[in-house]
């Protein structure tokens, strides 16, 4: 769980945020490795990740005020101190001596990765906030912790008036989606590939992703609005679809004075100003400067609604776009004058 209290700009708010910390090895092989096969591999990486730790880094690096809670293990008290070091509350992570850190492995072959995860619970607060300490905000979930976790800090989000925000990532399997609470969520973060799988899991599949894999803002807006429609989705979520160089689509639920339609956003990505590097991490990235807009948006300090909304998405995908340019993944999140030097 994070915490934020801003004190230049804003009164104060803060973010609720469970999360995972993990290191992630990075193998580079000839061939995805095969049971009972051994290869050498011509590089060896250790990087510092997991999609939480990712993107409460991002959320400090865009000057939100955040508060991590989880469990490594004693081989990744580093990774802790790096996370401070970029401005994280880690006042609540424990480090657990029994167990060793989360890790993704992933074998980097020339067509591409393949990964395996290993997860280490984050106990859930013994002391969760209360609906009395409004300093907690936001919820950022991703889905790289134990299912019943995110079911858990879903319910307590609402319990507490938190905005949730979810990037399921890794995608749930199917039973777990078709149980997931809608209604609790408020935004929904996927790539095409996930609002695909999603849709499939849900039992929409065939003609209706033909063309899938095409990226276009038109084909993700489809997809979306197959989504909203569907009877076991909630229309009150606002979805985003992020379709990498192509930016993304968002499709906000409907208003209340206007119940019919909701609103379709596209942004495009941010003009590159030098080669793409590495695109590793530019979804943590989005996501974590997208929710600190949205953290300023509800504190007062910006535009609010569908303005507040397109300015928050704006500014997630600048950070985002300079992100790519450079090599690696967390350490590449640029920090906030960075960004607001390239919107120049
Ligand atoms: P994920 O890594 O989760 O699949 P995407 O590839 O959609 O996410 O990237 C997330 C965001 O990062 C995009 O919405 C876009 O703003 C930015 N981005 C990703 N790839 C590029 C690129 N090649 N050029 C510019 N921006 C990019
Ligand atoms: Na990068």
């Amino acid at each position: 769980w994070i915490s934020h209290r801003y004190r230049r700009v804003f009164p104060w708010y803060a973010a609720v945020w469970p999360f995972h910390a993990g290191l992630t090895c990075v193998t580079t092989v000839p061939t995805v490795v095969r049971p009972g096969e051994t290869l050498s591999s011509t590089h060896f990486e250790r990087r510092a990740g997991g999609k939480g730790a990712n993107q409460a880094s991002a959320v400090a690096k865009a000057g939100g005020r955040v508060k991590l809670i989880g469990a490594v293990g004693e081989d990744g008290a580093h990774l802790v101190r790096g996370l401070e070091a970029t401005g994280v509350d880690i006042s609540d992570v424990i480090v657990d001596n029994s167990e060793p850190t989360g890790r993704a492995i992933i074998q980097l072959t020339p067509e591409g990765e393949n990964c395996a995860n290993y997860l280490l619970a984050p106990p859930l607060l013994s002391s969760p906030p209360t609906s009395a300490d409004s300093s907690y905000t936001h919820l950022l979930l991703q889905n790289e912790i134990p299912w019943s976790a995110t079911l858990a800090y879903l319910e307590h989000a609402t319990k507490i008036n938190a905005t949730a925000v979810w990037n399921p990532s890794p995608l749930p399997s199917a039973e777990q989606l078709r149980a997931i609470p809608w209604g609790s969520l408020s935004w929904l973060i996927v790539n095409e590939g996930e609002v695909c799988g999603m849709l499939d899991v849900l039992g929409v599949g065939g003609d209706a992703l033909q063309g899938s894999g095409q990226k276009t803002s038109q084909h993700a807006t489809q997809l979306l609005e197959k989504l909203h429609a569907h009877p076991r989705f909630s229309q009150s979520v606002n979805v985003i679809c992020t379709l990498g160089a192509q930016g993304l689509v968002a499709l906000l639920s409907p208003s209340g004075t206007k119940k019919a339609d909701s609103d379709v956003l596209h942004v495009p990505a941010a003009k590159l100003s030098g080669p793409v590097k590495d695109t590793t991490g530019a979804g943590d990235c989005f996501a974590g400067y997208f929710v600190a807009g949205l953290m300023e948006e509800s504190a007062g300090s910006g535009p609010s609604g569908v303005v507040g909304v397109l300015r928050a998405l704006r500014l997630a995908v600048k950070a985002a776009g300079l992100c790519v340019q450079r090599p690696g993944a967390v350490e590449s999140t640029p920090v906030r004058s960075e960004v607001e030097r390239s919107l120049g």
